[in-house]
């Protein structure tokens, strides 16, 4: 299979408009991310028609500052790379569309890539991580379990059943009256809170590595409510506080137990002494550090966890997929086919 050392690659599947350029899949010369979180916090989550019209706007300067970043110019690039999919249709035809304008015109190859392939190759980028791994993905969309044979063959051996773990947090955060996205919002208020302060329910699935967040959704929103109505009708801005920070904690705790205790028994049952974590909660201050500490304590495993800008969506992370899994024609959707849900 052909290598093409310096990639840029564009990402535009869900909200945020990105480039990158990266060498040999693994050093970052430009990572430039134009976020759209602004313009969706004020519907409570991403609108899809005005996210697909601000990749339209943003996506030239966007690759010009990507260029400035890597002080290059498109001549200097070996191939161009893109998501395909899975995302939001009106936003991945922008990043799409140009990637495959930019091939067309440099006689360059264009390289279509796997959103999910490009979270997983998030730990490749300023890393010596090689394949096999245990990756635990957990993005807006997604949550699975995905044994790494090598660079090109991942299974997917567990999954949500119903919510992801980054929408489940949304969800929580939208009801708690707290600004989208909720994810990083919960994580930051759960280091304020008492995360013994409110028991939840940790979901039995019937397949082993199988994951169930929408119980535990629910019952954080009821048990959120019901210590609301007990405040009273105006409750004072320090009980509330109290309130959210105590229930952040405790949504958190909750959900990262349920991912660290599956991940280590598929990775004990396997023998797969290497684990990394990618998608945008691997940004989760308390899920990195409770595998951190694992590993800390049991010095015969690894733990690769991406850099703060590659843990949401990035391009770095797609020009390391499409350095790695360089398919040249269409990307293999049927990899991840078990969930096929959209950004
Ligand atoms: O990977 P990503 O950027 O987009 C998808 O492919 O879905 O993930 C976005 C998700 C959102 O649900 C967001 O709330 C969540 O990642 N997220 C977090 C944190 N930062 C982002 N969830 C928990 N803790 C965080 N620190
Ligand atoms: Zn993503």
């Amino acid at each position: 299979m052909p290598t093409y050392s310096r990639i840029l690659a564009l990402e535009s599947s869900c909200d945020d408009t990105a480039v990158a350029i990266v060498e040999n899949g693994r050093q970052v010369l430009a990572n430039v991310i134009q976020s759209q979180t602004g313009l969706h916090a004020q519907f409570g989550g991403v609108v899809p028609e005005a996210a697909a019209r601000e990749h339209i706007a943003a996506i030239n300067s966007t690759l010009q500052s990507a260029l400035d970043q890597a002080g290059c110019t498109l001549e200097d690039m070996d191939a161009f790379a893109a998501t395909l999919g899975p995302g939001l249709v009106g936003s991945l035809l922008v990043g799409a569309n140009t990637g495959k304008t930019l091939s067309l015109i440099s006689g360059k190859p264009f390289l279509g890539v796997h959103h999910l392939y490009a979270h997983v190759a998030s730990n490749y980028l300023e890393s010596d991580l090689e394949p096999p791994f245990l990756c635990l993905l957990v993005s807006g969309g997604h949550t699975q379990l995905i044994v790494v044979e090598d660079y090109a063959t991942m299974r997917v051996i567990g999954e949500s059943l119903d919510d992801a773990v980054g929408e489940a947090y949304d969800k929580v955060a939208r009801m708690m009256q707290l600004p989208y996205p909720g994810g990083p919002v919960l994580d930051q208020l759960s280091s304020q809170g008492n995360p013994k302060a409110y028991s939840l329910p940790k979901a039995n699935t019937s397949g082993m590595y199988d994951f169930s967040f929408s119980g535990l959704k629910t019952a954080s929103m009821r048990t959120f409510e019901k210590a609301l109505a007990f405040l009273g009708p105006d409750p004072d801005a320090q009980s509330l506080a109290t309130l959210q920070a105590d229930m952040a904690a405790s949504f958190q705790h909750t959900v990262v137990e349920t991912l660290f205790e599956k991940t280590l028994r598929c990775a004990q049952d396997l023998d797969i002494k290497t684990l990394t974590i990618a998608g945008g909660v691997s940004a989760n201050r308390g899920l990195r550090e409770r595998f951190q500490s694992f590993v800390d304590e049991n010095p015969d495993y690894r733990l690769f966890v991406p850099k703060m800008a590659f843990c949401t969506d990035n391009a770095a992370m797609v020009a390391a997929s499409a350095y790695f899994n360089p398919y040249t024609t269409d990307i293999k959707q049927e990899v991840f086919s078990r969930s096929a849900r959209a950004c």
